[in-house]
């Protein structure tokens, strides 16, 4: 299993999401995606199953230590008081004394970035979690954030695939020295069809989303965050270690996002005025 990198944080480069699963059919994805390997998971308050995500932890025999967790602030929890509440309540549900990453989920459109950090910073001092870090946050964003906080921002995680160019955010995030954690990396399979990513899963004789999660992992800090349902597709999804893509193969998936151009998340109430 590969890892990246920052700020003294230390990250399985791929890791298992978990939105949009809740209850035990979540806390059996958890356990199949930690049975093959998986040292990595991704949920979030908003999605309601931090309760079966932690049992499926809880029930494993893998040392806390060597599990990534990460979990999210909602929009509506911004305000100081409101984020502690959130991050507390997380853990309750978690049933763990700390998770490895809070983020801020989505920007808010009415609290000042500056005092969302400054509470994130909070959370942080109080040993809620060992990293902070933001996510959805365009460039602009970003500078606003690192002009906030005390302690390094650990990634900025948004919707990256072959189907949406992010080289700007990307390389805000290099330059900072933080990881570029990349969600819905399969575009909800909507890039799973196209014609060159089939090809060259025929070429490796591969499958369409191994390709495209290798095209992830193999580009500078990038980790990418997969989610499945199905046993299947959640060892496959974590078998994309044992080969390599050629530099043409890598520009030939960046190349898609010249002709495409789509995002799957994008919710009018929370989407800030993206870069892209
Ligand atoms: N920060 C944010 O705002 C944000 C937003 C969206 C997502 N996320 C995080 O990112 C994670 C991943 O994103 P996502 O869930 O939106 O989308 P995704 O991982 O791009 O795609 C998930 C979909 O692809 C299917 N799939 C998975 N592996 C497959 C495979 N090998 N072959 C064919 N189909 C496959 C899944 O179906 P099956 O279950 O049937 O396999 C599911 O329908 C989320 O679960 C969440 O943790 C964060």
């Amino acid at each position: 299993m590969l890892t990246a990198s920052a700020h003294g944080a230390t990250v399985p480069v791929i890791g298992f999401g978990t939105w949009n699963i809740q209850g035990d059919a979540c806390a059996r994805a958890v356990e199949e995606a930690l049975r093959v390997g998986y040292r990595h998971i991704d949920t979030a308050a908003g999605y309601q199953n931090e309760d079966a995500v932690g049992s499926a932890i809880r029930g494993s025999d893998i040392p806390r230590d060597d599990i990534f967790l990460t979990t999210k602030v909602s929009p509506d929890d911004l305000a100081d008081a409101d984020l502690q509440r959130s991050a507390d309540r997380s853990l309750a549900q978690l049933g763990l004394d700390h998770v490895d990453l809070l983020l801020i989920h989505w920007p808010s459109k009415t609290i000042p970035v500056a005092h969302t950090i400054r509470s994130l910073n909070r959370a942080l001092e109080r040993g809620v979690t060992r990293f902070i870090g933001v996510s959805n946050f365009t460039t602009a964003l970003l500078e606003e954030a690192w002009a906030a906080t005390d302690t390094p921002l650990l990634t900025n995680q948004c919707e990256y695939h072959p189907y949406l160019n992010q080289d700007k955010v990307l390389s805000a995030c290099r330059e900072k020295g933080m990881l570029f954690t990349a969600y819905s990396p399969l575009a909800r399979e909507g890039v799973l069809d196209d014609p060159v990513i089939r090809e060259i899963a025929t070429r490796h004789g591969r499958t369409p989303a191994q390709i495209v999660l290798r095209w992830d992992v193999q580009q500078d800090s990038v980790v990418a965050i997969p989610k499945s349902s199905q046993p299947a597709n959640i060892a496959a999804n974590f078998a994309v270690f044992d080969f390599s893509l050629t530099d043409d193969e890598m520009a030939a998936i960046s190349g898609l996002s010249k002709s495409h151009h789509l995002r799957v998340a994008n919710p009018a109430a929370v989407a800030p005025v993206w870069d892209d």
